[in-house]
């Protein structure tokens, strides 16, 4: 592929912290880029407290297990979504009820929230979904209502506002992945936050062994913790967070500004109460206007060296997730966004003239194809 869709922006800073951490001999998870990348982690987010750990889904699970939920629990999730809410909702051994997304900005759509809530309800998880905040107001109104707890599961939105307030803190617990591809990466890792002292306490006790003190173990535990290798590359990365943003939001710029009259093409929402950090930039594709379907699109796009990806499937038509699905009719939303659905390149590194290059390509495609 001639133009990724993703690639990480790892530079001399880098390396600098790493070859540090390894020299310093601190490979494993003690070692002070662990500690420092987690204080400048929270002071990003803007919250009390942030525990860095092995992935995105491990943190999930932490979380989770924070709040108590356990087999007679039901976690509300969004239908479209990366699979991992609903499989750590399933490790817990809770029921995950699967609701569909808003057909604005393709987020946990809080009416439908309301109407999903059981007496059996304890969490709700909002996916901040491809760097678009969910509506926190309407969905922390939702769970107050009802004694719920929130998990906002900002694996793709890192720095992303919502009515300027960043993404993570404002439910009871927030999620991030570092992944290779995110937007800033440690290879592999994730951070959980929260402003509640006793539930981070909780979540490094858990993700210690449940050791307290050492080898003496006072709760289940896992080994979730992030290595100071990956904390070195985290925090080289996190001093150039901004930028890394600011990279995302002039590819969502450009995309738009030449996509946006091309029928057929629906452009990645901003709501005006947002500020998106643009981890993808996507678009929905509909054939009738725009001459190829999303699939078509994506084969030609491929033929020309440019790397796309599909949206999500919608977890409800997945046989591992079918039987916790109560209606399948339920979610027309998710169904048609995960169809027309596609990712376009928005690596930090994609040059503007490549970013030029794959939006004028889709333009032609649609002049070739449409009668
Ligand atoms: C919404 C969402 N949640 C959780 C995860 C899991 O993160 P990780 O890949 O670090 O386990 C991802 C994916 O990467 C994701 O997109």
């Amino acid at each position: 592929m001639k133009i990724p869709v993703a690639n990480p922006d790892i530079g001399k800073e880098e390396e600098e912290y790493v070859l540090n951490a390894v020299r310093s001999g601190w490979i494993s998870s003690q070692g002070p880029y662990v500690k420092e990348f987690e204080k400048s982690f929270a002071n990003f987010i803007g919250v009390k407290h942030a525990i860095a750990v092995s992935n995105g889904t491990v943190a999930l699970h932490l979380a989770l297990l924070a709040l108590g939920v356990t087999h007679i629990s039901e976690v509300i999730v969004p239908d479209l979504t990366f699979a991992s809410p609903a499989n750590m909702v399933l490790l817990t051994g809770a029921k995950p009820i699967f609701v569909d997304v808003n057909r604005d900005y393709w987020c946990l759509d809080p009416v439908k929230v309301k109407e999903a809530i059981t007496d059996k309800t304890k969490v709700i998880i909002a996916v901040h979904l491809y760097g678009h905040p969910a509506d926190m107001d309407q969905i922390i109104e939702a769970a107050n209502e009802n004694g719920l707890l929130v998990i906002e599961d900002a694996a793709e939105a890192h720095g992303a506002e919502y009515k300027n307030t960043r993404v993570g803190s404002m439910g009871d617990i927030g999620v991030f992945s570092f992944f290779g591809n995110k937007i800033i990466t440690t290879g592999e890792g994730g951070m959980v936050v929260t402003n509640d002292d006793e539930l981070a306490d909780k979540i490094r006790l858990m993700r210690d062994h449940g050791m307290r003190p050492r080898y003496w173990h006072v709760t289940i535990g896992f080994n979730y913790r992030m290595t100071n290798i990956q904390a070195a590359i985290g925090l080289a990365q996190l001093s150039k967070i901004k930028k890394l943003i600011a990279i995302k939001n002039k590819i969502a710029k450009i995309y738009s500004d030449i996509l946006k009259d091309v029928p057929g093409i629906e452009l990645h929402p901003n709501m005006p109460w947002a500020s998106p950090s643009y981890w993808l930039y996507s678009i929905l594709v509909d054939k009738k206007e725009f001459g190829l379907s999303r699939d078509e699109l994506i084969t030609e796009l491929k033929k020309k060296g440019i790397d796309t990806r599909r949206f999500f499937y919608p977890l409800h038509l997945m046989p591992v997730f079918k039987p916790y699905v109560n209606k399948i009719s339920d979610y027309p939303i998710s169904t048609y966004l995960s169809e027309h659905g596609i990712n376009l390149p928005s690596g930090p590194r994609i040059s503007e003239e490549e970013v030029i290059t794959v939006a004028e390509t889709i333009k032609k495609l649609h002049k070739e194809n449409i009668r």
